[in-house]
């Protein structure tokens, strides 16, 4: 079953039937202002901080699930008939519907009693505001006298707040409406200097800024009582729920369509200067009029529209490939990419499963998300960078998450995951590899954010490796503290009492408890690590750092291998998890992945051996299982894992985050079936054909797919903001097809099914392009020996960096077994 299809050369998803399974949802803006926009035009929107700057309300968890919206009416005044164009919230019969989700923007057209409408809503460039481009054509043989009413909430700033303490926010809500434009400004008369507004380009027949009036007592936004009426009550908000609707009368003739413009948008003006007249309570608006008037005429609107398909083609430039698998060119080619910078922008705070309240940036997610947004914003990915390096603490270890608004860190979801600094070390080394700016290394950059403890970057990425080392347990393994990677292998936390958060509650002192994935993740950290040392002018270090490794791999060896797998680790008892000892939990897969991308085994099979033992015991159709058996009843001494039903999440979930890591140690052993086998089982749109049983959107990837223990097994969960992202992209680009970033150049070691007969991927990289055509005449699924890089013959296969040349550079690459 599917709701829709892919329109692979507009780079849209075209859904179809308003009714998804769940919201299929997209992103507006990439710089400061932001949007979340569901297919029947739910969402909300937030400047910054989908905490502490949210602008429109948003209903979760809410029947139906998606509840609150950038919402239309259009109102037959003929018949008092009146329905939404975007179907949602009056869920009335369309006779057409097609929502077009884009690269930034989202367009909804509809039709119903022959008048048809169609609504782009996107972000300009540059600008704290988005647009609501509207249309509406008379498609009967006679006049059609419509009226046209908007509607949205006002969210009283702070998301949190705004949802819980209303003995205070009943009394605070202010607006002010001049020439039409509504002014939200609770709480600027005090210590806020910033304010939201709704315009619209047309004269108005009236207007609602008090949501009770709008809707009327007891009635909702599928029959609001100035809809039904057909006329704006005028209302002025004071105190209850600020509320922005305009209404517009339109009279069309047969075949007429008009245009009208809605703005949204965020302005702050200098604290001294935030009143006109200075002595009054009324906001300046001298410098916001002129960006308002600027976007309700029409064609500023399609400039900056074209502006932003431009960008994304510049973006999505980075690496473009034609591959025999339409499902792996359009993820990376589009949609694999355009989440990654969702990810990047968001983190994991704001999506339709993350309510934008609940957590900031990650130190552990934001470092891996480089993975998959370097090449498109290296700029950006530097300053990234440097912000998490700042919250890092002077020992080497790190808030678990800071907060975009402030950048500063905090322990609100726990602190104490032992691996969280290494993903530094890996995310500058991603950094390094795609940009060769080794600068950044030099720039003094704090320690807990505190002035004068300034150190260069690349102490902190010592002070990283360090933390480990001062962290061994009985075995010679890292302690694990809170958690790893898997922030619910709770092996110190010993939780008996409900509610308790497993992130913040340890009631153990952590000094037995070792995890054999940080051991791995040390050891793949390490080397890169010795690799930047070595470059920075520290080769003593560097020999260092590899000297631990080796000392590590000996440890991993003789205590974290099981005979056919890697352990999971030991628990604050010493006694191994993920081990043939256990009942359940016998194997897990993030040891597996992390041991053998930190190429541990590939020596003497003993990689292969996991690996063959993961696809014996954990793939199945849908995606890999984190685990098996799953648990099937709590366990206080391992936390939040065992307390998921099986199947679901962390308890032998497919975690589809760390299914890449087993695709790429399947890619280091040459395996190119398995590995692209592996790759296309999560890839959403090879899934876009079961879509009754996955669920989520067909064109990202979700965090999580149900497991083989779960009832609904392959149904998806929490899509869009996910390390898989950036792991399957970085999956895919790098190791897959194989153009890979090294410190020295670019690296082509594809690793391919037999039967593809090649490929050809166009990659930019340090200010050049590069035209890679790979063959594969005789069937094989890696080896690469040499290039043909602009006709002549190069050995192995590396594109040395050179400079930046006006012509593409075109290489042939031959895989020869
Ligand atoms: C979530 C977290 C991530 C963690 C993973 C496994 O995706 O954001 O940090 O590693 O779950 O628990
Ligand atoms: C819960 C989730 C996990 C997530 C964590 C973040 O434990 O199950 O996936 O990473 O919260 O704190």
């Amino acid at each position: 079953m599917q709701y829709g299809h892919f329109d692979d050369q507009h780079r849209e998803y075209v859904i179809t039937r308003p009714d998804t399974p769940l919201p299929w949802i997209n992103y507006l803006g990439c710089e400061s202002y932001f949007g979340l926009i569901s297919n029947t035009a739910g969402g909300y929107s937030f400047y910054r901080d989908a905490r502490l700057r949210r602008l429109t309300r948003y209903r979760y968890n809410n029947a139906p699930f998606d509840f609150g919206g950038r919402y239309l009416y259009i109102r037959d005044n003929d018949t008092d008939k009146f329905w939404s164009p975007s179907w949602q919230p009056t869920r009335t019969k369309l006779d057409k519907y097609e929502c077009r989700h884009g690269m930034g923007y989202t367009t909804i057209s509809s039709s119903c009693g022959k008048i048809e409408a169609q609504t782009t809503y996107f972000v300009p460039l540059g600008e704290t505001l988005e647009i609501w481009k509207f249309s509406v054509t008379n498609r009967r043989n006679k006049p059609a006298k419509l009226s046209l009413f908007s509607s949205i909430e006002f969210c009283l700033w702070d998301a949190q707040d705004d949802a819980t303490n209303f003995q205070r926010n009943f009394s605070t809500g202010q607006v002010e409406i001049v020439d039409g434009v509504i002014y939200h400004k609770t709480e600027y008369r005090e210590r806020r200097n910033h304010f939201a507004y709704f315009a619209c380009s047309e004269k108005l027949a009236g207007f609602d800024t008090q949501r009770d009036t709008f809707l009327g007592a007891y009635r909702s936004w599928d029959n609001p009582a100035a809809v039904e009426a057909g006329k704006s009550f005028n209302s002025v908000a004071h105190g209850w729920a600020p509320h922005g609707s305009h209404h517009v009368k339109v009279s069309l003739k047969p075949g007429e369509t008009k245009e009208i413009i809605f703005v949204l948008g965020y302005h702050e003006n200098p604290a001294d200067k935030k009143f006109d007249p200075p002595d009054s309570q009324t906001i300046n608006k001298q410098t916001v009029k002129p960006v308002i008037a600027k976007y309700l005429g029409g064609q500023n609107v399609t400039a900056a529209f074209d502006a932003l398909r431009q960008n994304w083609d510049t973006l999505l430039g980075v690496y473009q490939v034609q591959s025999p698998d339409v499902h792996a060119d359009r993820m990376v080619n589009i949609w694999n990419a355009y989440q990654c910078m969702a990810t990047f922008n968001m983190s994991r705070s704001a999506s339709f499963y993350e309510s934008g309240i609940g957590r900031g940036l990650g130190f552990r997610d934001s470092n891996q998300d480089l993975l998959g947004f370097v090449q498109m914003v290296p700029a950006r990915a530097r300053e990234r960078i440097l912000d998490i390096a700042a919250t890092q603490l002077k020992s080497g270890g790190a808030f678990h998450q800071y907060q975009p608004l402030t950048k500063r860190g905090n322990n609100d979801i726990g602190s104490g995951f032992n691996d969280d600094p290494h993903w530094l070390i890996l995310g500058v080394a991603a950094y390094l590899k795609e940009t060769g700016d080794w600068g950044i290394l030099a720039e003094p950059v704090q320690f807990e954010n505190e002035p004068g403890s300034e150190q260069p970057l690349y102490e902190h990425l010592r002070r990283s490796f360090n933390y480990t080392l001062e962290r061994i347990g009985p075995h010679g393994l890292p302690l694990i503290g809170r958690a790893d990677w898997n922030d619910c292998l709770n092996l110190n936390c010993f939780s008996d009492t409900p509610g308790q958060s497993f992130q913040t509650t340890t009631n153990k002192d952590g000094k037995v408890a070792e995890s054999v994935f940080i051991a791995g993740l040390f050891v793949l950290a390490g080397k890169e690590l010795a690799a930047i040392a070595k470059k920075f002018g520290q080769s003593k270090e560097a020999e260092r750092c590899l000297a631990e490794t080796a000392k590590m791999e000996k440890v991993i060896y003789q205590h974290g291998w099981d005979g056919e797998w890697f352990i999971r680790a030991y628990d604050d008892f010493s006694k191994p998890i993920g081990s043939k000892v256990c009942k359940e939990g016998k194997i897990f897969i993030e040891s597996q992945g992390m041991c053998v991308m930190a190429g541990i085994g590939l020596k003497d099979g003993k990689a292969k051996l996991a690996l063959d033992s993961v696809n014996k015991h954990l793939a199945t159709k849908h995606g890999i299982v984190l685990q098996q058996p799953a648990f099937t009843k709590y366990y206080i001494s391992m936390g939040e894992i065992s307390s998921y039903p099986p199947g679901y999440k962390e308890n032998a979930g497919i975690f589809c985050h760390n299914n890449p890591w087993i695709i790429i140690s399947e890619a280091m052993v040459g395996n190119g079936d398995r590995a692209f086998d592996y790759y296309t089982r999560i890839n959403p749109s090879a899934r876009e054909k079961i879509g009754d049983v996955h669920r989520c959107e067909p064109y990202v990837f979700a965090q999580m797919i149900a497991g083989k223990d779960a009832p609904t097994h392959g149904e998806a969960k929490n899509s869009w903001l996910t390390g898989t992202a950036a792991w399957t992209y970085y999956t895919i680009t790098q190791w897959i097809l194989g153009i890979r970033t090294d410190y020295d150049g670019l690296r082509v070691d594809p690793v391919i099914p037999a039967k593809w007969k090649g490929f050809t991927a166009t990659r930019r990289f340090r200010g050049n392009t590069y035209i890679i055509e790979v063959q594969n005449p005789k069937g094989k699924q890696r080896g690469v020996k040499k290039l043909l890089v602009n006709g002549k013959e190069l050995a192995g296969n590396v594109l040395p960096v050179r400079p930046p040349q006006s012509q593409p550079i075109q290489v042939v690459a031959v895989l020869e077994g």
